[in-house]
């Protein structure tokens, strides 16, 4: 396992251990999410531990599958006694860049339905504004591509719609849309982008979480530390 994985790993395990018998769990998507699935799994089979799980992708579903963990459906979900998502990028007020896998939608969903909203992460995770390594994912109606396009080229960012890796063409969501990206030079104010963003017309959700997360579990190389 690579060292990055180990971190990844020991935050998840820290969080699955916050989950308690009889919980409603809001479950991510993404590599360190993974980390968190499978203990859960383990403190299932080994504690006999009871949760009904509420997921948040396609991948997510396949892993829980997997492991014979409950499933809830997210539409029949109005309440989450936690949940627990990686992120790409967290600052130092907790709000995060989220969507490399194009999840965020859903994600942003449950995170919003938890009464804790944890995040999993290692070190990398960590920037002092949001932005500097990652593009703001976006997750749009076809039909509003154009709007979108010329809407974000004046907030000042670089829009590109991404492209599937094994797959020509487009990447489409989990819930059928079109995914882009949008990189912004400099996210100074991140909630009035993130307010900015929410007003276009079609643009069905965007890649900032603003005031979500109540706590993020960050794995150093030489220690576990709580924001
Ligand atoms: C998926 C996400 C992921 O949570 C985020 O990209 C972090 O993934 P990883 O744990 O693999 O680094 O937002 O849409």
């Amino acid at each position: 396992m690579s060292s990055a994985d180990k971190l990844k790993q020991q935050a998840a395990i820290k969080a699955a251990n916050m989950v308690k018998s009889g919980d409603l769990v809001g479950i991510g998507t993404g590599s360190t999410v993974n980390f968190f699935i499978e203990h859960l799994a383990h403190r299932i089979k080994t504690e006999g531990m009871h949760i009904t799980g509420v997921s948040t992708s396609w991948s997510s579903t396949l892993i829980c599958q997997k492991h014979n963990i409950l499933l809830q459906d997210l539409g029949q979900t109005s309440f989450l006694d936690i949940a627990v998502d990686g992120a790409d990028e967290i600052d130092p007020q907790l709000n995060l860049i989220k969507g490399r896998g194009a999840a965020h939608l859903m994600e942003k969903i449950v995170a919003t339905l938890a009464q804790k909203f944890v995040i999993i992460a290692d070190e990398s995770k960590l920037v002092p504004q949001l932005g500097q390594n990652f593009a703001v994912p976006l997750e749009l109606l076809p039909c509003a591509l154009g709007l979108v396009e010329s809407r974000i080229q004046k907030l000042g960012g670089d829009f590109t719609v991404r492209q599937g890796l094994r797959k020509d063409g487009p990447v489409i969501s989990d819930s059928g849309n079109l995914i882009a990206d949008a990189k912004f030079p400099n996210i100074e104010n991140p909630a009035t982008l993130s307010d900015k963003l929410q007003n276009i017309p079609g643009l069905l959700e965007h890649g900032m979480f603003i005031g979500l997360a109540h706590k993020a579990i960050v794995a150093k190389k030489d220690s576990i530390v709580e924001l």
